[in-house]
């Protein structure tokens, strides 16, 4: 029987600190209001050169150096974030690139809160079902970019960051347990940023009413959040066999600490078994419970078979826990780190001259292949005989001798990428 254990964790979180005095000279609000009613005192806020890749690439790179394992031994890269560097490629793509991962398969996960603990599972199911031995789940989050600093209900709430987790296979009992997985869609509009999909394209008239940001509805959200913690642990901890007084770590989403002194009180668990940091970071969303579950290990709170739960909810509705046994420390040697490090400076190398053999092979044979460059269809003659005769609109149809061509078009914004991935590699 196959076993997904967490033998790599790391975090990475912005060096800007914006405290709640910070905020109280843009929007009506004070320390006190937000210290009272969130248990949060400041956040950290990603600076223009900071991403939700760059921050996921980061945290992956700490994740591996703890296991001493490099890229190229990935199989799977799931990144849970509801602030993706793009809609499309994943983010997790751009991670995988990064590291320099060319055997593994890599997608983002929409979850919200709750992706990191959603990856989890997906990660040591894969394990367990034999398709994948290494497998890394990283929540990473931008919120700042999405948040309308203008709004008090929100604003005070978020703040940015990544942490990961290196899962791998092993027949040594332990690891991830059990999990369990749920959503409520009913409730979708509760949490939503309702512009810049599909069904409401970013449009000025949408920016003006700011629906391109976060728009939420606290109270009811605060009323779901209550309930599913509670529910959820004890849903997780009968599936894992255990009673609540064996769990030896909480490891919860960090929304607001009252959801989880409520939760601490209706479980009848004293709150220092909770790991709580809401304080230094607010709610960073899928990467909360990532950083949360490093800062624990780092401070020692974490021991071999230790018991431990996880619990996330939000967006969606969703809600998803973990429970899992802490395994024995495997600490990579400084040889291994070595490798590991010199192995994303190939990786660099590698995405160069595979974004340049691109273009070479494009302009070598690009204009020889009859599909992606068929010949131009003959245009009626103007009245002067030089140029293609002008649409109803006056306006010339686009030809391709004279419009970009898409691999130019994309090719013009690589850098904005390659930039990224450069400033995660410092
Ligand atoms: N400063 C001062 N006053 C404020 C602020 C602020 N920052 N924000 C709201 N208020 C005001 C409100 O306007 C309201 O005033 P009113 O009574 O005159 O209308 C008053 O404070 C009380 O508002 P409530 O909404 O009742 O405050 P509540 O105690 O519920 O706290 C909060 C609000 C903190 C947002 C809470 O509802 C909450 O934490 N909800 C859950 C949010 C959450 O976890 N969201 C993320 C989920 S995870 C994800 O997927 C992203």
């Amino acid at each position: 029987m196959r076993y997904a254990h967490i033998t790599g964790w790391g975090k990475y979180v912005p060096q800007r600190v914006v405290t709640n005095d910070e905020l109280a000279q843009t929007v009506e609000t004070s320390d006190g209001w937000i210290r009272d009613r969130t248990g949060i005192a400041e956040r950290r806020i990603a600076s223009p050169g900071e991403t939700t890749a760059s921050m996921a690439i980061a945290a992956a790179i700490a994740a591996l150096d703890v296991a001493g394992l490099s890229g190229s031994q990935l199989d799977l890269i799931i990144v849970a974030t509801t602030t993706p560097e793009h809609l499309f490629p994943s983010t997790a793509c751009l991670v995988q690139d990064a590291l320099g991962a060319a055997r593994a398969g890599a997608f983002d996960l929409s979850a919200a809160c709750s992706g990191f603990v959603y990856g989890l599972s997906l990660g040591a199911d894969a394990i367990k079902a034999g398709s994948a031995n290494s497998v890394l789940v990283i929540g990473s989050e931008t919120l700042s970019r999405i948040v309308n600093w203008n709004d008090r209900n929100t604003c005070v709430l978020f703040g940015d960051g990544a942490g990961a987790v290196l899962l791998q296979g092993s027949n040594q009992p332990g690891g991830i347990l059990s999990t369990l997985l749920r959503a409520d869609g009913s409730g979708g509009e509760l949490l939503i940023i309702p512009a810049g999909g599909s069904r409401q394209p970013v449009t000025p008239e949408a920016i003006a009413q700011n629906l391109h940001t976060i728009q939420m509805n606290g109270r009811e959200v605060f009323r779901f959040a209550s309930r599913v913690m509670d529910r959820a642990t004890r849903e997780i901890i009968y599936k894992a066999g255990w009673t609540t007084d064996q769990v030896d770590l909480f490891v919860p989403h960090q929304a607001n600490l009252r959801i989880i002194e409520m939760a601490a009180k209706s479980l009848a668990v004293p709150l220092d078994k909770f790991y709580c940091n809401i304080a230094r970071y607010g709610n960073t969303s899928a990467a909360s419970i990532p950083i949360a579950l490093t800062e624990a290990v780092e401070v020692g709170m974490l021991h071999p078979r230790d018991r431990v739960v996880m619990v996330g909810f939000g967006a969606g509705l969703t809600w998803a826990a973990a429970a899992l046994e802490w395994g024995e420390p495997h600490p990579a040697s400084r040889s291994q780190k070595t490798l590991s490090r010199l192995s994303y400076g190939v990786a660099s190398v590698r995405s160069r001259a595979r974004r340049l053999f691109r273009r070479v092979e494009d302009r070598l044979f690009g204009t020889l292949d009859p599909v992606l460059h068929p010949p131009p269809a003959r245009e009626p003659p103007s009245k002067n005989g030089s140029e293609p005769a002008p649409r109803g609109d006056g306006k010339r149809e686009p030809t391709l001798a004279t419009d970009p061509k898409p691999e130019s078009v994309a090719a013009n914004r690589a850098p904005s990428v390659q930039s990224t991935l450069e400033d995660a590699r410092g």
